[in-house]
């Protein structure tokens, strides 16, 4: 039996910020940005729209009425909760209506979790075979205006159906994972932007590549030219593109090389325009590769690269299924552009704007633009949801 991703599917806000305007207003060279980080516009969430509106949205775009008779388990990756307490996956189990006896649970290891919710997801399908179980992976990336992580900032979900028998790409069990306790990127509970040490979170990430790499191409008896295309987690493009680079040797076969960058330049077409979505960021580049390349073909190894601060890393792959393409939507593009475009002082307004609660509990919104479902309204300390 094979089990792996069924359908995919992705939802990001509905307002963009230009990178050349952020540049501007920080006298910065937008080169920086565009060439040095490889990242054109980010994608900007209000306050009506976060990890529930946004994982709800996603998984709406591709479940049908069956499919939401049969899910089972409702898994939501992030590390952007609302929450101390209550799973994000229980509102968005009662939004997208599945039926009542399901699990819901909320997963969380920096931007790494989203790996662990499918692999859970594929050993719950193992014992359960006609099991569905939706995987959302969802964030909002935000570290404060004027900080060095300011451009790589954005929000965004991604939902994937595991199932057995798939219709996108089936699993192969060749994880391998490392954990390193590392203070790169935290947030405490009493902060709602994070913690950053920068450049050292960017040598632990192509560190931890370099060392799961090894170890997984020791232990699967696998090389680089095993693969069509390698998915990476994406902080921001160019710090992929280095882990690319950081796999591909100088023995390798020229025409390899070839594909794998190309492959990985569709991988970051849409990340380039939504920016850090944390534990999306890889599904994100997965599903950017399936819609963009342009000779991807059944029976293709992909690669995953998957990284969370702390830290945890995994390396793992999965063959293309035949009729892969069938299962794609629209491209992601159209709405990628639809987003309204805000100006600097608009997105430092709307970003990072908080909740003003009354002595009750009580706090009431601007009527933002948002996908299918919005926060509402906070009603005694009730975050309160509705379709649009
Ligand atoms: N034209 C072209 N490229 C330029 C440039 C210009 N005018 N100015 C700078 N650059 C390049 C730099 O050379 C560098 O590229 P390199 O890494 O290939 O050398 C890149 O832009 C970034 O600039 P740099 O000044 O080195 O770093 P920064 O202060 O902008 O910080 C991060 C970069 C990643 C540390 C910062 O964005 C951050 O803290 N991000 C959040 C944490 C994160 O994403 N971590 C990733 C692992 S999870």
């Amino acid at each position: 039996m094979t089990i792996g991703i069924d359908k995919i599917g992705f939802a990001t806000a509905r307002y963009q910020l230009s990178m050349a305007d952020l540049a501007s207003a920080r006298n910065t060279d937008p080169n920086k940005y565009s060439i040095g980080l490889m990242l054109d516009r980010l994608s900007i969430a209000p306050i009506t729209e976060d990890i529930v509106t946004l994982g709800a949205a996603a998984a709406e775009k591709i479940l049908t009425d069956e499919d939401k008779a049969t899910i089972d388990m409702v898994i939501v990756a992030s590390e952007s909760s609302i929450d101390q307490s209550k799973a994000a996956a229980v509102f968005v189990h009662g939004l997208l209506g599945i039926q009542p006896f399901a699990r819901s649970i909320e997963m969380k290891e920096a931007c790494y979790s989203a790996t662990a919710g499918l692999n859970y997801a594929k050993l719950y399908v193992s014992a359960n075979p006609q099991s569905k179980v939706l995987v959302i992976a969802s964030d909002i990336a935000k570290y404060g205006i004027k900080t060095s992580g300011e451009p790589t900032q954005g929000a965004g979900a991604l939902a994937m159906l595991v199932t057995a028998q798939p219709r996108i790409i089936a699993f192969n069990d060749d994880n391998i994972a490392q954990t390193r306790d590392v203070m790169d990127f935290w947030r405490p509970n009493y902060s709602v932007t994070p913690f950053v040490q920068g450049m050292f979170s960017t040598k632990q990430y192509l560190d931890s590549l370099k060392t799961v790499w090894t170890e997984y191409q020791k232990r699967q008896n696998l090389s680089l030219e095993d693969f069509a295309a390698f998915c990476f987690h994406i902080p921001y493009p160019k710090l992929a593109n280095k882990g690319l680079n950081k796999l591909m040797d100088k023995t390798l076969d020229d025409k390899v090389r070839a594909q794998l960058q190309e492959h990985f330049d569709s991988s970051i077409h849409y990340s380039r325009q939504v920016g850090n979505i944390y534990t999306g960021s890889l599904y994100l580049s997965f599903l950017s590769l399936l819609e963009n390349a342009q000779s991807l073909q059944a029976g293709d190894r992909i690669g995953f690269f998957s990284y969370g601060s702390g830290a945890v890393s995994e390396i793992f792959s999965g063959n293309l299924v035949d009729g892969f393409k069938n299962m794609l939507g629209d491209s992601q593009q159209k709405e990628l552009d639809q987003r309204k475009l805000i100006s600097v002082p608009e997105y430092e307004m709307m970003f990072f704007e908080e909740a003003d609660l009354d002595q009750d509990g009580n706090a009431s919104f601007i009527d933002y633009d948002t996908h299918t479902f919005v926060l509402d309204s906070i009603v005694e300390h009730q975050r309160r949801y509705k379709r649009r």
